[in-house]
């Protein structure tokens, strides 16, 4: 399909893979390699729910992302890793050194008994291993399920009981900025609650102390010596597994989203191209962890099956000081910047000299993702970082999309700042309103839906299809809910307004108010908690618990600290609350249930209008928790 370069381009090509979704997905796809070809596009029915695409095609996509570029690209760099330690030397990847790489860690997990169809649990930090374990396990036909590297052992726990995977791809420990985090160390509180796993591999990166269980650890660097770099790539139905990657429900559990082979792959590449208006030979940078899934579509599978040089950053964007990201762009000469709003809100309040004694003058194209932007803080990345010459790319996705979903096209899209713009090609939202009615025409708000399918969408929940069903595909029968709210302007231009349940986004990771809630109950004098969203200048939204105890304490200080601690072990530091106010009771219905509106309106300072509170229980609970309001 022609690349879009202008808003004519685009126009054209949405309005064909509108009138006809099949023809055009598969003219996309025919520009990959399959072993064989699909006999059919598309299946679907969002009533089931059941949506398959390119039914009966064969493909690997490591093939895809690695072994039809060495014919030309044999010698250029696939991956540039920028290490965390602006002093150590980065490393350029070539994609031959990819293909090796990549067959070697495949061999190595096949010797450890790696199958197709086996979940590989990878806890790694932001190393080239992460990359080669990922693309290993697709060239195996294994699963893989990447648990972020910040996370605890408790949410390890419930993602390797999920998976049921029985084997763990870690290392000694990560570095971020001045701290070393002791990974193996994680994994082995995690693991004395997963008696399945047999097997754990270990990478040593940071040389922190790394007690070996015999019979069950191994170390990578002595197992890798053992296996040769060919290793064939296992033939893939284009519907199946490809991985598994968990986000937060509303409900406590974390939902395994499945994600299959053929349709991410055309998709996330097609995105890529498309969007970033990626040309050949240009060096990209997406600022995410590979334990999200930005990292997953948009720092590997997308632009390695484009061909692109991508690269890594292990490290944090204030260390050694708020000039890192700017520094690391002038290094290698990036040409596509990719990175969240929270990063930029906050190296925004930077001295601004960090910027200015950079040479930024290879970017041309800018991207934020994760959250809504603001419009200063899209103002501030336009002008000091683009210059004025670079589109910035908003772009609204979620990682049961797979891939980006409203975005601007660099340099055909004409770009409004905090508007995620317009649909790409093969996305047809529709804006409902409560009652169940699709909102139409421009200048409205509601609820953002999707009402026909687009190849790189989640196809269940792991190990719970009932659930994939209730969540997406009930609150507007026929059509996936995403959970967020939008307006929708007088040129038709969407402007994410953020969730519309209970999840929270704190520096654009997605937190459920309810893993929140039951994380700090396990702290000895909690009775209850309630959860809230309240805005935060840098993290976009942070968190409020409303706690009641059992006894007051004789320090609140203390006890605020210890109920963070605590959240932080059980899920990990993102989500330990910024306010903790300790109340006498939560506004409750008659039925039991917390009228979060109620508290979402404390937790933002606005309790003039509370709304009608004349439901309530006991309504006096309403002004000591705006009397005691932090
Ligand atoms: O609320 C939306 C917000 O992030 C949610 C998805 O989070 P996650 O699955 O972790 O994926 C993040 C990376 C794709 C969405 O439901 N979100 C994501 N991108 C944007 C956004 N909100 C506003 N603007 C965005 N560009």
């Amino acid at each position: 399909m022609g690349t879009i370069r202008s808003f004519e381009d685009y126009q054209e090509q949405y309005k064909k893979s509108i009138e006809d979704p099949e023809a055009f997905w598969a003219t996309i796809a025919g520009e990959f390699q399959w072993r064989k070809k699909w006999n059919k596009v598309l299946e679907w029915d969002f009533h089931k729910p059941e949506v398959k695409w390119f039914i009966g095609g064969k493909l690997n996509i490591t093939e895809n992302c690695i072994d039809r570029h060495l014919p030309q690209r044999a010698k250029q760099t696939a991956i540039i890793w920028e290490p965390n330690n602006p002093k150590d030397e980065a490393l350029h990847i070539t994609y031959q050194q990819l293909s090796e790489e990549v067959g070697k860690t495949a061999n190595m997990l096949k010797a450890q008994g790696v199958k197709k169809g086996d979940r590989v649990c990878v806890y790694l930090p932001m190393i080239p291993q992460l990359a080669y374990t990922l693309l290993a396990c697709a060239r195996i036909g294994a699963v893989h399920s990447v648990v972020f590297a910040g996370f605890s052992a408790k949410s390890l726990i419930d993602r390797i009981t999920d998976a049921g995977s029985t084997i763990v791809v870690t290392a000694d420990g990560g570095f971020r900025g001045d701290k070393t985090i002791n990974l193996k160390g994680i994994v082995d509180e995690a693991l004395e609650k997963c008696p399945d796993v047999s097997r754990v591999i270990v990478y040593e990166h940071t040389k922190t102390k790394a007690p070996m269980k015999v019979g069950r650890d191994l170390w990578w660097h002595e197992e890798i010596k053992k296996v040769n770099a060919q290793c064939p790539a296992e033939e893939m139905d284009a519907e199946d597994l490809l991985f598994i990657l968990y986000t937060s429900g509303s409900t406590g559990k974390p939902k395994g989203m499945v994600h299959t082979c053929g349709g991410y792959m055309v998709y996330t590449n097609y995105t890529f191209r498309t969007a970033f208006n990626y040309e050949e030979g240009q060096v990209y940078w997406c600022t995410a962890d590979i334990g999200w899934i930005t990292g997953h579509s948009y720092i590997l599978y997308g632009p390695l099956s484009a061909g692109a040089t991508t690269v890594m950053f292990e490290g944090v964007p204030s260390w050694p000081d708020w000039g890192r990201f700017w520094q690391a762009i002038e290094r290698h000469k990036i040409n596509i910047f990719y990175t969240a709003p929270t990063a930029i809100r906050s190296l925004e309040k930077a001295p601004i000299s960090f910027v200015e004694s950079h040479d930024l003058s290879s970017l041309k194209v800018l991207g934020t993702v994760g959250e809504p932007i603001n419009e200063e803080a899209w103002n501030w990345y336009d002008k000091n970082i683009g210059k004025g010459k670079c589109p910035i790319i908003d772009t609204w996705w979620q990682t049961e999309t797979g891939g980006f979903m409203i975005s601007p096209i660099a340099h055909a899209t004409k770009l409004k700042p905090a508007f995620a713009t317009l649909p790409l090609p093969g996305v047809q939202p529709a804006v409902m309103n409560e009652s169940g009615l699709e909102i139409k025409g421009n200048n409205i708000e509601g609820r953002l839906t999707i009402k026909f399918p687009w190849p790189s969408m989640a196809r269940t929940i792991y190990g719970d299809h009932q659930r994939f069903k209730d969540t997406y595909f009930s609150t507007f029968p026929g059509k996936y809910f995403t959970g967020d709210g939008c307006k929708r302007d007088e040129d038709g231009y969407y402007r994410i307004t953020g969730r519309v349940d209970d999840i929270i986004i704190v520096s654009g990771h997605n937190l459920g108010t309810a893993e929140i809630e039951s994380a700090i109950t396990e702290h000895k004098n909690v009775v209850e908690t309630a959860v809230v969203g309240f805005p935060h200048d840098i993290k976009g939204q942070a968190v409020y618990a409303f706690v009641i105890l059992h006894d007051k304490p004789g320090n609140d200080e203390t006890l605020r600290g210890e109920i963070r601690e605590t959240v932080s072990k059980i899920i990990g530091p993102i989500a330990k609350p910024d306010k903790i106010q300790f109340v006498s009771g939560l506004p409750k219905t008659r039925s039991g249930k917390i009228m979060r509106r109620i508290l979402r309106k404390v937790a933002e300072g606005d309790t003039a209008n509370l709304g009608d509170t004349s439901t309530l229980l006991d309504p006096a609970v309403v002004d000591e928790i705006k009397a005691g309001a932090l």
